[in-house]
């Protein structure tokens, strides 16, 4: 399968890229194609117009380039953090962007903090917001409380079990990202 990982945080001091790293190398080792969308990277304007707005060809570059990568997906890890109960801004602001490049494909989702709730708040105001995007949900996701303390500076994994939790979602994603994939074969309604 091919899978996007999408991290929003545009924190010069962001702790979460350690967390999209770490799935990024778990899915890679499934075997999969896996990509990391890091939206501080892609820097997309303010949502002014949204890509389908855009006459062919006149999309900024690194749109299109987004656009592209969105398109050849078959699901979506989105690694969040949790900013007064809800999204990071550059994280909805790239989600925003884009609209038909998510549809009929799944997605999991990875919340994180640094208090005790793991960003669970915002993993529910993101299943809105991604159902609403035509990415469904899948019933798993792995909230990761204190992830200052589940990962070191380097990023290296210090607490195992995240390991077993990891594999447990990664495993019920790849059973809907190709049930969804096959399905989208035979055709989509729209
Ligand atoms: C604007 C802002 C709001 C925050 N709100 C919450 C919150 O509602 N709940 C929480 O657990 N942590 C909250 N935090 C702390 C974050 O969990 C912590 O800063 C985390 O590292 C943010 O992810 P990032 O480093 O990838 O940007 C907030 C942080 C910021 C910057």
């Amino acid at each position: 399968m091919n899978v996007v990982v999408i991290y929003g945080s545009y924190r010069q001091e962001r702790l979460g890229i350690r967390a999209a790293l770490f799935a990024l190398a778990k899915i890679r080792e499934q075997g999969h194609q896996v990509e990391l969308v890091d939206a501080m990277a892609y820097d997309l304007p303010m949502l002014d117009k949204m890509y389908k707005e855009f006459e062919p060809g006149q999309a900024p570059e690194r749109m299109e380039r987004l656009h592209k990568t969105l398109e050849q997906a078959d699901g979506f890890v989105i690694v969040s953090g949790e900013y007064n109960h809800s999204i990071p801004p550059g994280l909805k602001n790239l989600l925003d962007t884009f609209q038909t490049e998510y549809y009929f494909k799944p997605s999991a989702i990875i919340s994180y903090s640094v208090g005790s709730f793991g960003g669970v708040r915002v993993a529910d105001h993101l299943r809105a917001v991604l159902a609403e995007l035509g990415m469904p949900v899948i019933p798993s996701s792995l909230p990761i409380p204190r992830l200052h303390e589940v990962f070191d500076k380097d990023g290296k994994l210090i607490d195992q079990a995240y390991n077993r939790r990891f594999d447990r979602m990664l495993s019920e994603f790849q059973w809907y990202m190709e049930a969804f994939s096959w399905r989208r074969k035979q055709g989509t309604p729209y």
